[in-house]
């Protein structure tokens, strides 16, 4: 008898985007002639940068002549790549980061899922509340939870609540826990971790043996110059912390795929017999197995950002959705909404009004003014009551959004 992995039966019916996008459709199918503006899942809509364009066209030249075609290339990713991101990314801000510690990949969702790969399923692991969802299921889905609540909250994973009460900045937790997730710029909240938050954490994983999982994929929407871009810019994180970043909201690239996860090769775990553990082998030897790269035209178009051209344009690119981060901001709060983020990341947080389910402010906002956005509840049950724009969109659409928002909670 072929048995299923049971732990699936845990998990709530539908990832939350595929969920919204079924109810978009729903409606779009009754309502063909509505204008619907997309500001819910957090996918780009500008085009690549040129500079980006250009590499990747030559690496296509390239793949089409005997002489340079490539076939297989190393799975942790070409070196020019992984030089020029320990170079640009981690080095030039002071961080002790070396190529050999970069894995390129095809996206930090799948790193962040993957990773758990090499996790022993006795960990305690905690995660922000609200929280990126494909955290925690991917831990339901290794088995590492029980069941879920009615507010969606699963047994034997520890939440961090993030609330207007802490500044959406988790406390440490009250139990020992051995992985922690931490989101900075936070996705689905718009905030940011300070040096002295981020120093508490590091910290703790320090005095707890415990392993930091650091999502940085919103760091280039950083404006504030006190706010870390890496966890390795604090001291003791290379001891303590991974950390995944991609070229998807910087670049433009959630359709064409890149990113890279840092492990460093002072990063240990213990194994049951107490003995210690290199993590940066044990991924290596995960990486190399399951995984064959990234491929060279997307390598080369990823390497791109990095030139004096490219990082002009993806400057450019950012500053673009940081406009419309702003101006949905400004928008929202001159309509006498709460509004939260947005500055240091391309999410508005907003509190929904008149006390609405997240849920109810979803439907009235798709039915009555044709716009979708993501379901605070839906991220966690601390984001019950919120709602989250993305600032990714043209800026027509942004304006027209923030005109139909304007006059839907009028
Ligand atoms: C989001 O909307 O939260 C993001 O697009 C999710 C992702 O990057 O996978």
């Amino acid at each position: 008898m072929a048995r299923i992995n049971d732990s699936y039966l845990k998990l709530k019916a539908g990832y939350l985007f595929p969920e919204i996008a079924r109810r978009v459709r729903t409606f779009a199918e009754a309502h063909p002639n509505a204008a619907i503006i997309r500001l819910g899942i957090g996918d780009v809509t500008e085009p690549l940068p040129p500079a980006i364009v250009e590499a990747m066209q030559r690496a296509v030249g390239e793949m089409s002549r005997r002489e340079s075609f490539r076939g297989y290339g190393p799975e942790q990713g070409y070196d020019f790549l992984r030089e020029a991101i320990a170079e640009h990314d981690f080095r030039a801000r002071g961080c002790d980061i070396s190529a050999d510690e970069v894995f390129v990949s095809d996206g930090s969702k799948c790193d962040t899922g993957n990773i758990l790969d090499i996790f022993g399923i006795e960990n305690r692991v905690a995660v922000q509340d609200p929280v990126y969802p494909v955290y925690v299921d991917t831990n339901v889905m290794a088995g590492r939870t029980g069941a879920a609540t009615p507010e969606g909250r699963y047994a034997g994973l520890v939440y961090l609540p993030c609330t207007e009460a802490n500044q959406f900045s988790p406390a440490l937790p009250d139990e020992p826990v051995d992985l922690i997730y931490l989101c900075s710029p936070n996705n689905p909240t718009g905030t940011a971790l300070t040096k002295s938050a981020l120093q508490g954490w590091v910290d703790y994983a320090r005095r707890n043996d415990a392993i930091i999982l650091f999502d940085a994929a919103y760091e280039a929407y950083i404006t504030d110059a006190e706010i870390p871009h890496s966890i390795y810019e604090i001291p003791g994180a290379r001891d303590v912390a991974i950390e995944f970043r991609s070229f998807s909201k910087n670049a433009g690239f959630t359709g064409t795929r890149c990113a890279y996860t840092i492990v460093p090769k002072t990063l240990t775990g213990a194994a049951a017999d107490g003995g210690r553990h290199n993590i940066h082998a044990l991924w290596t030897r995960r990486h190399t197995t399951k995984f064959n790269g990234v491929s060279y035209p997307v390598q080369a178009g990823a390497a791109a950002a990095y030139s004096p051209e490219g990082r002009q344009q993806i400057r450019e690119l950012v500053r673009f959705y940081l406009e419309n981060a702003s101006l949905l901001r400004s928008g929202l709060e001159r309509a006498g909404i709460q509004v939260f983020g947005g500055v240091n990341a391309p999410y508005i947080w907003l509190k929904t009004p008149g006390g609405q389910s997240s849920w109810d402010f979803f439907d009235a906002l798709l039915t009555q003014a044709h716009l979708v956005g993501t379901p605070g509840s839906g991220f966690g049950s601390c984001g019950e009551g919120y709602f989250r724009l993305s600032a990714f969109n043209s800026r027509q659409n942004i304006e027209e959004a923030l005109a139909r928002l304007t006059k839907f909670v009028g």
